[in-house]
């Protein structure tokens, strides 16, 4: 693998490939020194055109912990404000010697057009593009969901037979996306969920049941039901009528909660708005995973960097490199 871009594209037998070495790598982080030597001598830099809080420092712990050096570089407060472009950027990366740089940036396709131009050679990760894809957040979720259903035996396993469940806002998405790309490859069966004004128009074409009813949707049993955020953000006009009017029909309250299965679990990528796509028992019970996620997020993004910068060696290698 040159570059991590999209789950589109991502193949089962290497997307199977980041999640074992992930398994090895998480066996890593239970032991009380973290750190790795294997990306010793290497530079990774987290370039980040958007706000992020856990996945740029999950990305910098993850450098670390492989022993990368790593440079942060946040477009506020940079030449990026003063109108400098992409490709400048980009060159003066390559110039101090960057050997991967993980990006997040408002335009769907930066992370291409970085990883295409020539600009640069280091490898690319994408860290959230628009509302186009976000590799490494679908990757974790589906080690996360591999992990609880599995627990130990999950190595070379994939998601046959699991259904799993996307609520809320598809249509800003960029988490929904990934997951549909990546959970389909990997064998599960993929609902969404959404006001009809947050269903994306070309989802036609996306090997996913639609539903708009959220009560029917935790009726049909899914193993995983993943709550996305509102990204009020992105919102330039109504997409439904009051906070408290969604809420009420695709919130996960108390009373969904219940409804579900005793075995599903919850999840969510953060940050959550806590009472309006998800009430406080949600979050904080025993079946969300939300800080699993977030912890399985380091190990998910370390097996990505030692993939992409330790070269074309094999799990095996991954394997005695953690010993
Ligand atoms: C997501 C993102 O930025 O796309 N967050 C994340 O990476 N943890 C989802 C979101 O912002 O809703």
């Amino acid at each position: 693998m040159r570059h991590l871009l999209d789950t589109h594209t991502l193949v089962r037998e290497d997307a199977l490939r980041i999640l074992d070495v992930a398994e090895d790598m998480r066996d890593t982080q239970s032991r009380e020194v973290k750190k790795l030597p294997t990306l010793r001598g290497k530079t990774v830099v987290n370039l980040f055109f958007e706000d992020s809080t856990r996945t740029r420092i999950s990305f910098e712990a993850a450098a670390k912990r492989l022993s990368a050096d790593v440079i942060n570089f946040s477009a506020k407060g940079s030449s990026v404000s003063k109108g400098e472009s992409l490709q400048d950027t980009a060159q003066t990366l390559q110039a101090m010697g960057a050997d991967a740089v993980v990006i997040r940036h408002g335009a769907s396709g930066a992370p291409h057009t970085l990883a295409t131009s020539g600009w640069i050679s280091a490898g690319v990760l994408n860290a959230g593009d628009g509302t186009h894809e976000h590799p490494t957040q679908a990757l974790l979720d589906a080690f996360t969901i591999r992990k609880r259903f599995y627990g130990d035996h999950s190595r070379g396993r994939d998601l046959a037979g699991l259904k799993v469940t996307i609520v809320g806002d598809v249509l800003h998405s960029r988490v929904a996306r990934s997951n549909v790309w990546l959970l389909t490859t990997l064998g599960a069966e993929v609902t969404l969920v959404a006001p009809p004004t947050l269903v994306p128009q070309d989802v036609t074409g996306w090997p996913v049941t639609i539903r708009y009813d959220l009560d029917e949707a935790i009726a049909a049993e899914p193993d995983a039901l993943m709550m996305l955020r509102i990204q009020l953000e992105r919102m330039n006009a109504a997409y439904f009528p009051t906070e408290r009017e969604y809420s009420r029909r695709w919130g996960l309250d108390a009373a969904r909660l219940q409804a579900l299965p005793t075995t599903s679990i919850v999840m969510h990528p953060g940050p959550m708005n806590r009472g309006l796509e998800i009430s406080a028992d949600a979050a904080d019970s025993p079946r969300s995973t939300v800080l699993e996620q977030v912890a399985n997020g380091v190990s998910v993004r370390m097996a990505a960097l030692y993939l992409l910068l330790a070269g074309e060696r094999d799990t095996t290698n991954a394997e005695e490199d953690a010993r």
